[in-house]
């Protein structure tokens, strides 16, 4: 029952004070009446919980064509509202084929992730209450619980107190928005002044970083040159001398060290960059450090993990998002910072019908960051943390953690598989690497096998070039996936391998094209 205390009877139907619809009424018809929404809000709530229990049993990766769907789909958009039946059972039809199931246990592209049951129904309230929480009086509690919910992520990250943040749409925006500070820190004449006038400026990341980095660099105006690509060692890993002669090198020409980016967790094998030693260097050479833990964050909850991320208390920011590893479906980026006012400098701005009374009293979260309305994506992380606890989640962490490194195990027990990085966290970057296959055509039966697994329905899988070599990327992140799933997975993965072993000729034309 919805309380609001203002009204004297607890009833919703109470203070409807819509004028009701008949027949021929003038005046605009309204939403979907009361009784419909819940007819179909039940039958929606069935299909979703169906789905969740049987999206194992449907082939991860769509096998629609380029332009089946919008084929699919009428020309115009209809004249006259249709029927909800109808609109659902579209969905069934056209909509559903044409999903890679991300929720599938064996998704395991780019980084595996969870839409989890608590996480759906926070999110189907968010839609409900559709508040825009741009300013602390357009919705207190979606500005007080992002506030509160982001310091209990703090406290399971291990992070000190005097982290606060905001939540953002996806990692690429946060980083954006991280530095963006750091280019206030360096410019601070470049929020009124534009940077034309002045002299150029760097970020430095490793050759690992995410792409959005980049990204971020062309945005803020520095340019794609101006984030420079530090080598990485052996596993993967910043090199923090070759970074320190870097912005050395480069201060010496008169290039403003602007920030680093440190990733604990990087996109292609999820190493995790020496953050102590990069911060030991941006303290002695006045860069902001912003630590890219998109992926692997929420890692940093279990204890025998949080060695990986030593040193990274000392970041001006840090980015995790709770849509990858922590069960909360897209979107949800959690930033932290150390410096608010810094953040806040360099992208808020409040016109004359922004201002309210509690400015400067309660926190306005459109400060911390571009977009000036927000969902209330707080609901959602709410109801994952408090339903799993710490300790469920960093139990499941754990089962992901050990899977992946079981999986590991074996592919480096077994002749003519090669895992190509350390496996910290629950990614697995590997390579189909048969004694006697020139590497070009090793990289050609990579992709080859790619294909092959994706279409079969078993997995999905994606893959990345280390040092120029196709490698394969396995990441484990559903709440559903069992260690049978991975058996399965690996089961065609060998099966790949015996067949090409026992079959000459060049990778293209030894394998019927794979169905659809
Ligand atoms: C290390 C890292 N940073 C940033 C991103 C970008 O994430 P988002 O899609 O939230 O922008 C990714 C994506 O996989 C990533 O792996």
């Amino acid at each position: 029952m919805i309380h609001d205390p203002m009204r004297p009877s607890d009833s919703i139907g109470h203070t409807d004070v819509s004028p009701r619809e008949t027949p021929g009424s003038i005046g605009p018809r309204g939403d979907m009446p009361p009784e419909e929404f819940r007819e179909w809000g039940g039958a929606t709530v069935e299909w979703i919980a169906r789905y969740l229990e049987e999206v194992g049993e449907l082939p991860v990766m769509s096998r629609v064509a380029p332009g089946d769907i919008r084929a699919a789909l009428p020309t115009h958009p209809p004249e006259s509202g249709e029927a909800f039946s109808d609109i659902l059972d579209d969905f069934e039809r056209v909509i559903v084929p044409g999903i890679t199931h991300w929720n599938h246990p064996s998704f395991h592209g780019y980084f595996a992730v969870t839409g989890s049951g608590p996480g759906i129904l926070g999110e189907m309230l968010a839609a409900a209450l559709n508040v825009n929480g741009m300013v602390w009086r357009s919705s207190p509690a979606a500005t007080e619980l992002e506030e509160h919910v982001l310091d209990w992520v703090r406290q399971l990250l291990g992070l000190p107190e005097g982290f606060v943040g905001a939540i953002q749409d996806t990692a690429s925006t946060s980083s954006l928005v991280a530095l963006a500070a750091a280019r206030h820190r360096a410019y601070p004449e470049a929020r009124e002044k534009g940077l034309f006038a002045l002299s150029r400026g760097c970020i430095y990341a490793s050759e690992e970083a995410h792409s959005s980095i980049e990204k971020a660099g062309i945005v803020l105006g520095l340019g794609r040159d101006a984030v420079r690509k530090i080598e990485v060692d052996s596993e993967f890993r910043m090199r923090p001398e070759v970074l320190r002669r870097a912005v050395l090198s480069d201060r010496a020409q008169g290039i403003r060290p602007v920030a680093v980016v440190a990733t604990v967790g990087t996109t292609s094998t999820a190493s995790a960059d020496p953050v102590s030693e990069i911060a030991d260097v941006a303290d002695e050479l006045g860069l902001w450090l912003h630590v890219d833990a998109a992926y692997a964050g929420a890692a940093a909850m279990v204890p025998e993990l949080r060695p990986a991320f030593r040193g990274w208390e000392r970041a001006a920011s840090i980015v995790m998002n709770p849509h990858k590893w922590l069960f909360t479906p897209v979107d949800c980026s959690v930033l932290l910072t150390r410096f608010p006012d810094e953040m806040k400098g360099s992208v808020a701005l409040t016109p004359e019908y922004l201002r309210t009374r509690e400015t400067g009293v309660a926190t306005n979260l459109m400060d911390y960051g571009v977009a000036l309305g927000r969902r209330f994506r707080a609901l959602k992380l709410w109801f994952v943390l408090r339903y799993f606890g710490a300790d469920g989640i960093r139990e499941r962490i754990r089962y992901h953690v050990a899977l992946a490194q079981g999986l590991s195990e074996r592919m480096r027990a077994e002749a003519g598989w090669q895992v190509m990085a350390p496996v910290l966290f629950s990614t697995v970057a590997f390579r189909f690497a048969p004694a006697g296959v020139a590497p070009e055509d090793q990289d050609a039966l990579n992709l080859e096998l790619l294909e092959s697994v994706n279409a079969s329905g078993t997995a999905f899988l994606s893959h990345t070039r280390l040092r120029g070599r196709v490698a394969l990327r396995l990441s484990i992140g559903n709440l559903r996936t069992r260690e049978h799933h991975i058996e399965r997975t690996w089961a065609f993965l060998n099966d790949f391998a015996a067949a090409e072993r026992g079959v000459a000729g060049p990778p293209s034309s030894r394998r019927p094209a794979p169905p659809r």
